[in-house]
């Protein structure tokens, strides 16, 4: 083991430098125009998995983006993990707000700075390196390793869904390893063993067959922009509770236990709106920011669009408008339960004088997995192993929606070890991923590994 660790941190800088050369594909999903760089990055995965010394490495096409799969089955009696990521990313707008070219990878104070680096290339590629540890000095690994690294995590996991459908006796294994979400804080062990869902829906209405001028037609017809707010401010009351009717019928409650252990974390509220630059914090009456974040659904607005809004006045009143609506769900609630719900509420809502248009975009279901199986157990020590500091558990408020097809396909926990920070910008402007924890990762896998193969 001490081999491994050494080899670990005597190539700190190949690893880095390899890293690097990922980042710089831009492989955004959500964009057609980026299909090539999107096969680019599978390959590169596919190539970083060969040279590490996986066998059976395959890029599998989708209907949608490819899948990467890379085994080693050399260890019989030893326990299998699979080990899953994501090579694709997301988009980079507002590009003026990046402090350098997204794709263009910068390191400063020992962080890494571009689209991808945190969430999630730089923590998926710390698996590579921890199995190229392991072949490069002990020459085996101590248990049987399946990557299955997808490109469409960003976009709802669809072709991936498919393909463990299809494939479940190829992704056979006792565990499913993860490095997709956050540390309780920077240098803090932590495992993650609760993701909210998501129930992602979209809303147009429509008044007026066209726009009209604003002076001419104003107080004489609804204006679709003032419906749709109407309609978005009923969606929730002044406690921040949701008021589509049945939303909270499956809502596991907390236990007294774990509201305990969130208790038990160092939170300040105060330092949480100070960093974020509000003077005040928001959310649902009678819980606390932790329990509101990870433990209880919430509904927000993630964008609208309509009417004039470029520079300066214009007078109109717009024929369409559009709201881009999330809920983030906890046990047990079902996104599509609930996509019914909002469907049959927002109709409810509506007036006769505008039609409304109502998608169902994506949804993903809510996680929450028992600490005290031995994958976990396993993590736990080697995590803290690698930092030198007592684990902390804590659940996350994003997700990541194929976790409860791994869950019920595969039968098989997910251990949850992110080491990316929630400050590190995912999804925002300079998004980065500290260059400690890279490597601090790379050794709790390779501690993790030691430590579940009994
Ligand atoms: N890695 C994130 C999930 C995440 C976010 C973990 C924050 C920890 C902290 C993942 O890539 C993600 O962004 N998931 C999306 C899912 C959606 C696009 C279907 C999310 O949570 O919005
Ligand atoms: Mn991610
Ligand atoms: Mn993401």
């Amino acid at each position: 083991m001490e081999n491994v660790i050494n080899y670990i941190k005597e190539n700190e800088n190949n690893y880095i430098e390899e890293l690097k050369e990922f980042l710089r594909i831009p492989s955004i999903s959500t964009v057609q125009d980026n299909k090539e760089d999107i096969k680019r990055a599978a390959n590169f995965v596919a190539e970083k998995l060969k040279v590490a010394g996986m066998n059976r490495v395959e890029v599998y096409k989708t209907e949608g983006h490819p899948i990467v799969y890379g085994e080693w089955l050399g260890a019989p009696g030893k326990p299998t993990i699979v080990i899953y990521g994501h090579y694709d990313v997301q988009p980079v707008d507002p590009i003026e707000l990046w402090d350098n070219p997204p794709f263009d990878p910068v390191i400063k104070d020992g962080k890494i700075y571009a689209r991808g680096a945190t969430d999630d290339k730089g923590q998926m590629f710390m698996h590579i390196k921890t199995v190229e540890a392991f072949f490069k000095t002990a020459g085996s690994l101590p248990l049987n390793v399946k990557f299955l690294i997808e490109g469409e995590e960003e976009i709802g996991s669809e072709s991936l869904e498919t393909f463990i459908n299809n494939n479940t006796e190829l992704l056979k294994c006792d565990t499913v390893l993860i490095s997709d979400t956050a540390l309780y804080g920077p240098g803090i062990p932590t495992l993650t063993y609760g993701l909210r869902g998501l129930c992602y829906m979209e809303v147009e209405v429509t008044g007026p067959n066209r726009d009209l001028h604003s002076g001419t037609f104003g107080g004489g017809i609804a204006n679709p922009i003032n419906v749709l707010a109407e309609m978005i401010s009923k969606l929730q009351n002044k406690d921040g509770k949701i008021k589509i009717p049945h939303f909270y019928d499956d809502v596991v409650k907390l236990s007294k236990k774990e509201r305990d252990r969130f208790g038990t974390l160092k939170f300040s509220d105060r330092n949480f709106a100070k960093e974020l630059g509000v003077s005040q914090l928001k959310g649902e009456k009678g819980y606390t920011t932790l329990e509101r974040i990870w433990a209880r659904p919430s509904l927000d607005c993630n964008g609208i669009i309509g009417g004039y809004t470029t520079a300066g006045a214009k007078t109109v009143l717009p024929s369409t408008v559009m709201a881009k609506i999330s809920m983030r769900l906890v046990p047990n609630q079902n996104p599509n339960k609930i996509a019914r719900n909002f469907i049959k509420y927002i109709k409810a809502l509506t007036p006769k004088s505008v039609k409304v248009k109502i998608k169902n975009l994506h949804g993903a279901n809510p996680i929450l997995t028992p600490l005290n199986n031995p994958a976990t157990i396993a993590a736990s020590k080697a995590m803290e192993k690698a930092f030198g500091k007592k684990i902390v558990y804590m659940r996350e408020g994003g997700s990541v929606p194929i976790v409860s097809v791994f869950e019920k396909k595969l039968k098989a926990p997910t251990v949850l070890m992110g080491l990316g920070l929630n400050t590190e910008n995912l999804h925002s402007p300079n998004e980065h991923f500290n260059l400690r924890h890279f490597q601090l990762g790379i050794m709790s896998s390779a501690y993790f590994m030691q430590e579940y193969s009994g």
